[in-house]
This record gives C-alpha cells, sequence and structure tokens, in this order.
C-alpha cells in the first residue's frame, strides 16, 4: 500500500510542463490498486512570498482544483484539499522547526535560488525561509511513502528525512514514515517554454496552459521558437534546440512518422508552417479533451469548491491523528 502526497502552490494555472512532468503521473498512480492519492492546493505555501497579495494566491485554488479535475483526477479515488484549511500542519510545522538548525534551513538550494530570484536578500520573509519544513509537515502529515515531485523539490524531501529520522530517534518511536521523492519520467521534468528560454513557467510568460482555448493553443504554437536560420522551406533546419521538435518528442505518438519529419527538416524542404500544423494535431488530440472537461467543471464552481471542501475534512481527519501520536511522542498529550 503507497499513499502518495503532493502539491502545487496556488500562484497560476497549471500548464503543459506541469502536465508532462507531474500531473499524468498523478493520474496514473491514481489508478493503481492499493494507492491513497493526496493532492494539495499549497495557499499556505504560496502565500510565503505573497502576503501582501492574497487574492492572487486565494483566486488561483478555484483554477488550480479545475486543472486537476480536467485532467482526471477523481474526487472518489483522490483526495483533493487546501492546506490553509489543516490547522494541524501549521501545528506540526511548529515542533518540526526545533529540530532543525538555521544553518541547515539556508543551506536549502532550491531556497536559495528562489531568494536570490525574487531579491529578497536579508528581507526574506521567515515564513519563506522555513517552507521547506511546513512541506516537511505536509508530507509526514498523512504519513506518505511516496512524494511525485520535480527535480527542483529533492532538496525537500531530503529536509524531510531528516527532521523524520530526527524526531523518531527523539522521541524515540517510529511515529513519521521516512517519503522517497517519484521524479518525473525521463526527459518530461523540464519542458522548455515555446520561446525556448528556459523552462516553461508563468514568469517567462512562455507557457501554454490548460485551460487556453484552441485557439490560443493554435496562436501559441504558430509563433513558437524554431530554427531562426530555416528562413525559406528548401534551407536545410536544425531539429535540436526547435521547439516544435522537443515538444513533438514530448507529446508526439507516432515517433517513425516524427523521426521521418526530423529528417526531412534537415535535409531542406519542410516549412515550419507544416511542422507546427502537426504540431497543433498532436496537442489537440492531447488536450481537446482535457479543455472539454475543465470548461464542464468551471460552470459549477460551487461544486468544485465544495468537493475541496469534503477533501479537506477528510485530510483534517488523517492529519489530527498524526497530531496526536507527534504530541503523544513528545509527551505534550496533557489531557
Ligand atoms: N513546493 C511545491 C511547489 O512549489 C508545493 C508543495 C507544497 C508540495 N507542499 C508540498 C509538493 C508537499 C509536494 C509535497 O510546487
Amino acid at each position: 500500500m503507497n499513499t502518495i502526497l503532493t502539491g502545487d502552490r496556488p500562484t497560476g494555472q497549471l500548464h503543459l510542463g506541469h502536465y508532462v512532468g507531474s500531473l499524468k503521473t498523478r493520474v496514473t498512480m491514481q489508478e493503481e490498486e492499493n494507492n491513497q492519492l493526496f493532492v494539495m492546493v499549497a495557499d499556505m505555501q504560496a502565500l510565503t512570498d505573497n502576503a501582501k497579495n492574497p487574492e492572487k494566491v486565494s483566486a488561483n485554488v478555484l483554477q488550480v482544483a479545475l486543472d486537476y479535475l480536467a485532467v482526471g483526477l477523481d474526487p472518489n479515488k483522490t483526495t483533493m484539499f487546501i492546506q490553509s484549511q489543516i490547522p494541524q500542519l501549521a501545528e506540526l510545522t511548529m515542533y518540526y522547526l526545533n529540530l532543525v538548525s538555521v544553518a541547515r534551513v539556508r543551506r536549502n538550494p532550491t531556497v536559495k535560488t528562489e531568494i536570490e530570484q525574487k531579491n529578497f536578500g536579508e528581507g526574506v520573509p521567515a515564513g519563506f525561509f522555513i517552507y521547506p519544513v511546513s512541506q516537511a509537515a505536509d508530507i509526514t502529515a498523512f504519513k506518505a511513502n511516496l512524494v511525485p515531485v520535480g527535480e527542483d523539490q529533492k532538496p525537500m524531501l531530503e529536509q524531510t528525512q531528516e527532521i523524520v529520522h530526527s524526531f523518531n530517534s527523539t522521541y524515540n518511536k517510529e511515529v513519521l514514515v521516512q517519503p522517497k521523492a517519484v521524479l518525473p519520467p525521463k526527459g518530461m521534468g523540464r519542458l522548455p517554454g515555446i520561446d525556448g528560454q528556459g523552462k516553461m513557467s508563468k514568469s517567462l510568460g512562455n507557457g501554454i496552459y490548460l485551460a487556453d482555448s484552441a485557439d490560443i493553443l493554435k496562436k501559441k504554437v504558430m509563433s513558437m521558437y524554431t530554427d531562426p536560420n530555416h528562413i525559406h522551406v528548401a534551407d536545410p533546419g536544425q531539429v535540436e534546440g526547435n521547439m516544435v521538435f522537443t515538444y513533438l518528442d514530448v507529446f508526439g505518438q507516432d515517433k517513425a512518422y516524427i523521426e521521418e519529419l526530423k529528417a526531412h527538416y534537415r535535409r531542406g524542404g519542410l516549412g515550419d508552417v507544416k511542422i507546427k500544423r502537426y504540431l497543433i494535431d498532436v496537442l489537440e488530440a492531447e488536450f481537446a479533451p482535457i479543455r472539454a472537461r475543465r470548461e464542464e467543471f468551471a460552470k459549477d464552481p460551487q461544486a468544485v469548491m465544495d468537493i475541496l471542501r469534503q477533501g479537506s475534512l477528510e485530510a483534517e481527519k488523517v492529519a489530527a491523528e498524526t497530531l496526536a501520536e507527534v504530541k503523544r511522542a513528545m509527551g505534550i498529550q496533557y489531557f
């Protein structure tokens, strides 16, 4: 039996990078027998660097939930919930913070990079600085043994593993479960943006979103970065670093045909518009049903929030049990 927990910060809609890197794996895991899956909208974590504009976070809770439902996460099989509605997570964080040194928190390479990117310096909010500890609370509250995440989250898992070890040995009881990261399938971890300038991301504005209409998807593919030296159809073109081929490798099913296209493109005589049209077909085949499901759920936001409310009630029960065990182990379950 596997208990799986993962989540996303609700700071924007989810895009194709999230889809290949993580959402698809979750749906597969959901369908396997003996898997108990928890998927969390991590609004508390999102607030650690958005305290001054909470509406950016709260407004995206529904958007992320719609993305979950659209890709096929099913509330009858998977518990979807909102982090801030589970107060036990904040409590656990307080106890875990006592097992972690400031020096150790400072070493986290992902947080380090984020602090630099956001130009926080010494002004970094304390909550942001320690969010890996809060993430350890998320994972351990559900006794998750598997945590599907991207490469950048490996340091969070290491921090969690250390906290689990420290807790169990300090309080002399095997209360917390050691989690393992489940990384994205090979080559699916870092989908570049349509501009080819780096990982698909909201801040770079280079994403294709699950919520994008067919029209927008088409426009985005048509504007994709290809080979700037491939000016005339007859010119030989470069496949490496050409986003159309990068995406075809990730999303295309007909690998043999894609290899033929590549050879033709390299030889010359194959235009960008042709390969872009083919990519649009490939993407539509996968994302049209997802978009349609998203639109259907979006008609009734109240029903979606009800799914999250039910999920949060279920999640709270599990977290409350773990918290009680934690407090007993620490000898602070007074009454
Ligand atoms: N840090 C994750 C992200 O930025 C979100 C997250 C919060 C998470 N808590 C988690 C992921 C626990 C896995 C497990 O997307």
